[in-house]
């Protein structure tokens, strides 16, 4: 486990003799990710895959401590072993899989665009560079814009403007400081609910999302693939679903 600190976030944490018998890990989330993770008006983590990962200690038999940190540095945390885990809606992907592991997939998503009410932008004028693009750093919409649009030379790089969290994003979209935005759709509902935005489009990106462990840690990275297949087969897998309104 990394090095603690802070209070132990347990489901069972009953006694101190079931507190010390058990491993805690540290995962590592990004507390501004509704439906997945996100930090509640009393400084509780909440969310999917924070439900998810306390199902799994409970079912594993290890304790969690959640650490809402920043998006962009949390591999890096990872590896230098300040959390143990990174689970809050990472996609698996090839230059990913080159620095840690993934657990097997849990959920598909796919990238989605959103734009101001008051813009009849399209997703041809998208996919035409027409206009500025928000992202959150460090995510793979931002590197889907790199890729698709900015080296393709359909627009300039200082089109894609980058943020640390979501949020920012849709407040800048909101006063029209970028023209779209794009992200994973069922995170960019959660932000443009109640605003004067909505989704244009959507793009096939076809996306896994997995647990994200050091590959120093083989045995965890079991652990949480068992944990991972018993919650996947059990009816509080459905319960999750419907809970944060995913299909
Ligand atoms: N799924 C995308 C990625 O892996 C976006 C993830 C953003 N997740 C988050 N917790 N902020 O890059």
């Amino acid at each position: 486990p990394a090095e603690q600190s802070g209070e132990i976030i347990s489901p069972e944490a009953t006694s101190e003799a079931a507190i010390s018998d058990k491993p805690t890990y540290i995962v590592g989330i990004d507390g501004e990710y509704p439906p997945y993770s996100f930090i509640d008006k009393n400084g509780e983590p909440q969310g999917f895959d924070v439900e998810s990962v306390k199902w799994i200690a409970d079912d594993m038999g290890f304790n969690v401590k959640i650490q809402a940190m920043a998006w962009d540095g949390i591999i890096p945390a990872l590896q230098a072993g300040k959390i143990d885990m990174v689970y809050s809606g990472m996609t698996i992907t090839d230059e990913r899989k080159e620095v840690v592991n993934f657990s097997t997939p849990y959920l598909k998503i796919n990238q989605s665009v959103a734009v101001h009410d008051d813009t009849n932008l399209t997703m041809d004028d998208f996919m035409a560079g027409t206009g500025k693009v928000g992202a959150q750093r460090g995510t793979t919409g931002a590197f889907w814009v790199e890729e698709n649009l900015v080296n393709k030379s359909v627009m300039s790089a200082d089109m894609l403007v980058t943020y640390d969290n979501f949020p920012l994003v849709a407040t800048d979209l909101q006063n029209k400081r970028i023209d779209f935005a794009i992200y994973d759709r069922p995170p960019m509902m959660d932000a443009i609910a109640g605003k004067p935005l909505h989704i244009i489009g959507e793009i096939d990106t076809g996306e896994d999302y997995g647990v994200a462990i050091r590959k120093t840690d083989p045995e965890l990275l079991e652990t949480i693939n068992e944990g991972l297949a018993h919650l996947m087969a059990s009816p509080k897998w459905t319960e999750l679903q419907q809970k944060y309104e995913m299909e």
